[in-house]
């Protein structure tokens, strides 16, 4: 993807960082937190842990104590919420500014590698989504929760008509078919789970 789109990206995150959680906080208390500690939940604090675009850092609240951790994201104003919450969790996790498509990591790193709400705004999300099999171990995995595109024609096509002014927004695409962008990096699905109709799910993916 262009420098372009991925700056574009980082700004429009950037811009709305500050206001990020607040903006957020009606889903997270229905929604999001529970999806969250289920995801966690199924981590191993043995385990060599990848976040992949975390955010303000809500996920740290429900990573296993005493994890290996490390966690990118494309901006810096997303990332100082997520280090100021790192440290009043007292967590200790490398967190660092990158690009998920151009991933600073050597081959097969990580045990498991975790993405939430990311691939629906990483501008070229096949090509992020074959670095995260890059750096995830054979016998690794890659665990998602994400927003896509339903099925169904009226609100698929409904979500089309909305994405221009949601990206604009707040730089989300609504209308992502992340499981097929997930088919086309070469990552197997071993597991898929609808958690509100088919619109978010959690997925479970291996390297091969
Ligand atoms: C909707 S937010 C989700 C944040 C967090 N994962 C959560 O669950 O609250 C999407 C995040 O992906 C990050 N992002 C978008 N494109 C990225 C890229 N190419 N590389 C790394 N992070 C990226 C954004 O900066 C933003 O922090």
């Amino acid at each position: 993807m262009s420098i372009d789109e991925t700056l574009k990206t980082r700004m429009r995150y950037n811009r709305i960082s500050s206001i990020f959680d607040l903006i957020e906080f009606p889903m997270e208390i229905l929604f999001f937190s529970r999806w969250r500690r289920r995801l966690f939940n199924m981590i191993d604090p043995k385990e060599r842990l990848l976040e992949v675009g975390i955010g303000t850092g809500k996920n740290l609240g429900y990573y296993p104590p005493g994890i290996d951790a490390m966690a990118i994201d494309i901006s810096e104003g997303m990332l100082r919420g997520a280090i100021k919450r790192a440290r009043i969790l007292n967590l200790k996790v490398s967190l660092k500014l990158m690009d998920a498509e151009h991933l600073e990591f050597e081959d097969r790193r990580f045990d498991t590698v975790v993405a939430t709400f990311v691939f629906c705004s990483v501008p070229d999300p096949i090509k992020g989504l074959r670095e995260l099999k890059r750096v995830c171990k054979r016998q690794g995995r890659i665990i998602l929760l994400e927003h896509m595109r339903p099925n169904r024609i009226p609100i698929g096509r409904l979500f089309d008509l909305l994405n221009p002014l949601i990206v604009r927004m707040m730089g989300v695409n609504i209308n992502r078919r992340t499981i097929e962008n997930i088919k086309k990096s070469g990552l197997v699905i071993e597991r898929e789970e609808d958690l509100l109709s088919d619109i978010v799910k959690l997925i479970v993916a291996r390297p091969a």
